[in-house]
């Protein structure tokens, strides 16, 4: 059975267990409904009141102001700072001894800090990037591996007011060039390398030649991580050095509530990554809310989120959320397979990890590895279990409740993405049964439903559209520097609602069940890509003249990329020149958009207005026989030769 059908039938359902429910924040149904509703009914109530939770410096004085449409502005008039949030307010309240982080390396090398002493080196970082005269609202990208100076940085920026532009340190110099220059960075952060699977993996070379060129750019800061031999240039200056001098205090800048935390970068439909813009007050106080209930986060919690900071899952629930929350954490470094396959489970059972965070693919990928790494572990601290990134197939979900979870631990499944923030669809522990592969109910404040292309709500069980209908504290706020595109992108289709890019259905119960993009944007391994920018790359490349590329279902990724590729005269095709285009895709944007396969073909079906058949293409690619209309198909002969008939 294909997983949709495995998904369309399914029926299993797990209730909380009555010890996680009576322990939870939230233990039952009808509180849920009840704070549901006002967050939809009356949600400059709910919100006015639940932020105050925060510690603001000057109050708001005005919740919503959403007049401008789509341009929201939350908690106006107040000002707050995060790095405060995040540190002084549990230093403040006499909780500097908590554990914040406690770090391993990949190597096995460990580093621990308290939220004093957390408090104090990002003081220090601060001071450091305030002497090399960066100031509030300059931009600053950080290209770093996982190591505590990275959530540092994060936060170093946050209190001085500017604004970090984090990039996976994945991605190649061309992606970091691209994202340097469209933010207007004007200092880098990164290290000399980072631990991955044995290896160092070398950024600073990738700083080099992203920023040659760049006159804006006064500043390399570099952190030293695996003391590999680097070039040095005179604008890069080493962190050890340059935080010898730095005091141990930095007042935090009152910072307006809508003034921009960040920018990320995401992939979109069109070749071109978007920064999306995230604000200062109601970022934080959707990271901070979900943390506390879909995390259910208590003070003898070991919280573990294995994403990288690259990406707004490590923003959301390794730096800004659980730091509010004073949670004590786990980060990791490395590769879950270096140097053994059993390396989280041992990291879990060594620091007792209550709460385990982490993307389907890496569950397949554990499935693969077999059921007996994990059993060779005491997994008996964990009590609560996450997924995030693209749908989990039930499958996947039934082996991580069993074996990671010990057929104990209530499972979060929760859909959001990087405009939203935070969670969006998802469990509440304590009270909302799950049913795999469902990422259930909505959020406080999220108005979702599910509608037809002319915005129409659909009855249960429609497979349709998913859509927000009203603004949320941490919506995106804009794409940088291109407010049109980010009406165009996600305000065009439907006026009043946002528009997510997913396609999905709601069943009898109001629970939401995620079909996957409908736009073109991939998720390989829970990485956002667009399919236009992946054939940018391939068409750059000489040997090239066109190139469509589609995604494929995969087993442990979810989806693969696949591309179809028309050479240029005369050259040999075959597994070298595969092999050189997959290269050249890392080179130009990162690993991970490696194309899984790639077919040689003299001609792309086109229709007769000369736009390429990508759904004709997912067929072929998936090895499907395709059931959709093929009339308009311009030549019926490339079809037939793609799919190797002649
Ligand atoms: O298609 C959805 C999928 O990931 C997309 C967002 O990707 P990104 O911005 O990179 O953020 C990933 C981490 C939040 C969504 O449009 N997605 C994310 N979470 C889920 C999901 N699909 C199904 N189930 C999920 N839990």
């Amino acid at each position: 059975m294909s997983d949709i059908e495995n998904i369309l039938h399914e029926d299993r359902s797990f209730p909380p267990s009555a010890e996680f429910a009576s322990q939870a924040r939230i233990g039952d149904i009808e509180t849920y409904r009840r704070m549901y509703a006002e967050s939809i009914a009356d949600p400059e109530a709910f919100f006015g009141r639940v932020a105050r939770e925060l510690p603001w410096i000057e109050p708001f004085t005005e919740v919503l102001d959403w007049s401008n449409a789509p341009f929201a502005r939350w908690f106006g008039g107040g000002t707050l700072n995060a790095s405060a949030v995040c540190l002084d307010q549990h230093v403040e309240a006499g909780r500097g001894e908590r554990v914040a982080i406690r770090w391993e390396g990949e190597p096995g090398d460990t580093r621990e800090f308290t939220y004093a002493e957390l408090h104090a080196e990002v003081q220090r970082f601060a001071n450091v990037l305030l002497d090399r005269g960066v100031k509030k609202g300059d931009r600053v990208a950080i290209y770093m591996p996982m190591v505590p100076e990275l959530a540092m940085a994060c936060l170093a920026c946050a209190r001085i007011g500017a604004i970090h532009s984090v990039v996976f340190g994945g991605f190649s110099a061309n992606a970091l060039r691209e994202r340097i220059e469209d933010g207007g960075c004007t200092a880098v952060i990164t290290a000399d390398g980072g631990w991955r699977r044995g290896k160092v993996l070398p950024l600073k070379p990738a700083v080099d030649e992203a920023v040659e060129g760049i006159d804006a750019v006064h500043t390399v800061l570099v952190v030293r991580r695996t003391e590999n031999d680097v070039a040095w240039n005179p604008r890069d200056v080493w962190y050890h050095e340059a935080v010898k001098s730095a005091a141990a205090v930095c007042a935090p800048e009152p910072m307006d509530s809508e003034d921009t935390l960040f920018i990320l970068y995401t992939s979109g439909s069109t070749g071109r990554p978007k920064g999306i813009q995230h604000t200062t007050a109601g970022y934080l106080l959707h990271t901070y809310l979900t943390t506390k209930y879909v995390f259910d986060v208590r003070d003898d919690d070991v919280f573990w989120c294995t994403a990288d900071v690259g990406w707004i899952t490590g923003h959301s629930y390794i730096v800004y959320g659980p730091l509010a929350n004073g949670c004590t954490q786990v980060m990791y470094e490395g590769a879950p397979n270096a140097p053994h396959t059993g390396r989280f489970w041992e990291l879990v059972q060594k620091y007792g990890v209550t709460i385990f965070y982490t993307a389907p693919t890496a569950i397949r990928t554990f499935m693969r590895w077999g059921d007996d790494v994990p059993a060779g572990y005491d997994l008996s601290s964990l009590r609560l279990l996450g997924t995030v990134g693209e749908p989990i197939n039930p499958e996947a979900w039934m082996w991580y409740r069993e074996h990671i979870g010990g057929d104990r631990c209530p499972i979060v499944d929760t859909w959001w993405q990087t405009e939203t923030g935070g969670h969006m669809l998802t469990p509440l522990p304590g009270c909302i049964p799950t049913k795999p592969g469902s990422c259930t109910v909505p959020f406080f404040g999220v108005d979702a439903a599910i509608v037809d292309e002319n915005g129409v709500e659909l009855p249960a069980n429609h497979g349709g559209l998913l859509v927000i209908r009203k603004p949320w504290p941490s919506m995106l706020r804009g794409l940088w520097g291109d407010p049109e595109r980010y009406r165009e992108t996600y305000w065009s289709k439907f006026g009043s609602m946002y528009f997510a890019g997913d396609g999905a259905r709601r069943d009898v119960d109001g629970y939401f069940w995620i079909m996957g993009r409908v736009d073109d944007v991939l998720n390989v391994s829970g990485h956002r890509l667009s399919t236009m920018e992946v054939e940018s790359a391939l068409v750059a490349h000489p040997a090239v003249v066109e190139a469509a590329v589609v995604a494929r279902p995969d087993e442990v990724t979810g989806e693969a990329v696949v591309a179809f590729v028309t050479p240029v005269a005369n050259i040999e095709v075959g597994d070298e020149l595969a092999q050189v285009l997959r290269e050249y895709v890392a080179k130009e944007i990162g690993a991970i958009a490696k194309p899984a396969d790639i077919r040689f073909t003299e001609a792309l079906p086109k229709t007769r207005s000369g736009k390429i058949m990508r759904r004709l293409l997912r067929d072929v690619a998936a090895g499907r026989e395709s059931t959709g209309d093929t009339s308009t198909i311009e030549d019926l002969s490339v079809l037939a030769k793609l799919r190797g008939e002649n």
